[in-house]
């Protein structure tokens, strides 16, 4: 699609072949995003499950304030969120499917927090995770999305191997709380991929 406006190619080089591989086979419906800047994997989710369905719900959580790492790139996030809303609307008026897109302008913990109150633990068949990446948020965003989601769900974490620029502490990074997360719910979950340091799971029970 020509008309969106994306300024980087982050999602192009990660998640978007494996979640063309991974969507063909698990064709989810309820699919809940933290993180989504300025649309790419919302529109791509958008294109994709159009191909599948007649309807589906998406829920997509960003502050639209930016990561430390934004921060200190002086990016105007008030013009990403702008992009965010453009580049979603253009990818539903060009399906002719009935999409649900569901906008949360909060921090995750807020929304995730929020969500299991309102009955909506085993809810979503796909969540992924590219919020905010120092590891207390990464923990918590991942603890709250197992109870979010069903048996034989997927979660998928991006940037397992990022590190904040210019720091040494593990506690900037996702890495830490991706392999507490994952040991901690053994019992309840089996990773499966481990594609471009993105990490894949699936709860079990
Ligand atoms: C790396 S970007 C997401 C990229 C997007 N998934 C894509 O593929 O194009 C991270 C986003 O997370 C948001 N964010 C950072 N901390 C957050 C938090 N605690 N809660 C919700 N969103 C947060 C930022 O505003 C930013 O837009």
């Amino acid at each position: 699609m020509d008309n969106y406006e994306f300024t980087n190619n982050w999602f192009e080089t990660s998640a978007k072949a494996i979640w063309s591989q991974l969507f063909n086979q698990t064709k989810p419906k309820k699919i809940l995003e933290i993180g989504s800047y300025e649309g790419a994997s919302t529109c791509f989710l958008i294109e994709k499950l159009s191909l599948y369905h007649d309807s589906f719900e998406i829920y997509a959580i960003d502050t639209w304030d930016g990561g430390v790492e934004h921060k200190e790139m002086k990016i105007n996030m008030k013009l990403v969120e702008e992009r965010f809303h453009k580049n979603t609307s253009l990818a539903i008026k060009n399906s002719s499917k009935k999409i649900e897109l569901k906008t949360f302008k909060d921090k995750s913990i807020n929304t995730l927090s929020k969500l299991i109150t309102n009955q909506k633990s085993n809810y979503f068949d796909f969540i992924y995770i590219d919020g905010s990446h120092m590891a207390s948020d990464v923990l918590s965003d991942a603890i709250l999305s197992f109870e979010l989601l069903k048996i034989n769900g997927i979660i998928g974490f991006d940037d397992y191997l990022w590190k904040l620029p210019n720091s040494n502490n593990l506690l900037t990074n996702p890495k830490i709380a991706i392999d507490s997360f994952t040991n901690i719910f053994a019992l309840r979950s089996a990773i499966f991929r481990t594609p471009n340091h993105q990490v894949y799971i699936k709860k079990t029970n």
